[in-house]
């Protein structure tokens, strides 16, 4: 289908004043991005820059866009993922802030593509993912464009294990930033963010009590860590499942039980994929677990767990909740919440606005940096310097009224020394 430009597609106008007060409450709780966006608008460090902006399409990324144009930049938005839109938010920012935006929550395959195309129709010179779509789409239907591109960054550890994978292999075309890599990113974001809501979106689709369940968490990677900590803290009984024998270890000394899924299965009453890999839990799997047995997906993809097959297993499927399907068969049901997408944003609003902050102060830090850079990168995936980590660090810490101590002269030397032993 030949697609013309359009300047916006959000499911309806008419939203917008809930949605602007939506972002203004959530810009209440971003304080560093504030300060970022009050020194862009003095500086406009990204004045004429036409950004591409593929993100979830919540209130903390509706303050994140909202920076980007401060700054100066002509930034398009759509969404990364066909369910996480908040709809009353894509409203305002087209109503009040005057930000193309085209996401419509439960769009089509079809139509979240078209959203990606009318993003890179006005040709931007950097663009920003939460799983690579634009990269992709700009190193396969669109490769025309790519010498037009400055520079990406990347949201996600899904999008950065592929965008690496894609520089190992010499087929990267620009560089690109990996803002996951940041400390103040995966280590906040996805650990408190992942972790807090997550639990969050299984509360809100099921209302079950969390405390006495056994839950079961695949993949013990910050995500997986967050959830875990999180749903034992609610007194559920939580049981690890990875391939990686570190990891493992460290779950099991974190006091977690861990075992392989084909055990777990068999036991569990909750239970959440946070690996990054496909068919984590399948058809195997579904067929030991127990009647009732809820299942749910916070990676990046909706890969993790294998509804396909358990659609073929299924004699009968019916919602039976708002975001829960129930899948029958053998005389017993299995819940799915969120179709099996990202629970977190799929049955709840994503993580809090107080740890998107410091991931979105990367983001537009990382744009300014991409720019200010541009001339001296390679096709390779870069992080941000670590006094940039640092200096969000610092800037968040004194948001909270915190204050750290100070080396002395003397434990600086001493640091740098190696003469003084024992
Ligand atoms: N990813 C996870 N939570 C998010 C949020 N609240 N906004 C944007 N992206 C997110």
């Amino acid at each position: 289908m030949t697609k013309t430009r359009i300047d916006y597609d959000v499911k309806d106008l008419k939203l917008a004043s809930s949605g602007k007060n939506r972002i203004e409450w959530a810009e209440k709780f971003m304080p560093v991005l504030r300060s970022i966006k009050d020194r862009f608008a003095r500086e406009k460090p990204l004045k004429g820059v036409k950004m591409a902006c593929c993100l979830h399409v919540t209130t903390e990324t509706a303050n994140l866009m909202i920076t980007l144009k401060a700054g100066g930049a002509e930034a398009y938005l759509c969404a990364s993922n066909p369910l996480s839109t908040q709809d009353d938010v894509a409203a305002s920012l087209v109503a009040d802030y005057k930000i193309p935006v085209f996401a419509v929550r439960a769009e089509s395959n079809d139509v979240y593509y078209q959203h990606i195309d009318a993003c890179l129709d006005p040709h931007p010179s950097i663009t920003m993912d939460d799983g690579a779509d634009l990269v992709s789409t700009l190193h396969t239907k669109r490769r025309n464009q790519a010498p037009e591109i400055i520079g990406s960054s990347e949201e996600t550890t899904t999008g950065v294990i592929r965008l690496k994978a894609m520089e190992k292999k010499g087929v990267l075309l620009f560089p690109v930033l990996a803002i996951n890599d940041s400390n103040t990113k995966h280590l906040f974001d996805n650990r408190y963010g992942t972790g807090q809501s997550t639990i969050d979106g299984i509360m809100r689709a099921t209302n079950i009590l969390l405390a006495g369940a056994t839950l079961v968490v695949a993949g013990y990677g910050w995500c997986g860590r967050g959830v875990a900590r999180r749903a034992s803290g609610m007194g559920a009984n939580v049981i690890v499942c990875e391939v990686n024998p570190l990891r493992a270890l460290e779950a099991v000394m974190d006091g977690y039980r861990v075992m392989p899924m084909s055990r777990a299965a068999r036991i569990g009453d909750v239970f959440v994929t946070l690996t990054g890999d496909i068919n984590v839990i399948r058809t195997e799997h579904f067929k030991v677990m127990k009647d009732g047995a809820i299942v749910a997906n916070s990676g990046h993809f909706d890969v993790e767990i294998d509804l396909k097959s358990l659609d073929r297993l299924s004699k009968k499927k019916r919602e039976i909740r708002a975001n829960v399907v129930e899948y029958s068969f053998d005389g017993k049901r299995i819940l799915v919440l969120g179709e099996g997408r990202l629970v977190n944003l799929a049955a709840a609003e994503g993580h809090p606005a107080s740890v998107m902050d410091m991931s979105f102060a990367n983001q537009s830090l990382g744009a300014e940096w991409l720019l200010k850079n541009a001339s001296r990168l390679d096709k390779k995936v870069y992080a941000l310097p670590a006094r940039i980590d640092m200096e969000i660090a610092r800037l968040k810490l004194a948001s909270m009224g915190i204050a750290i101590d100070k080396l002395s002269p003397e434990q600086r030397h001493y640091l740098t020394s190696w003469e003084l032993g024992t």
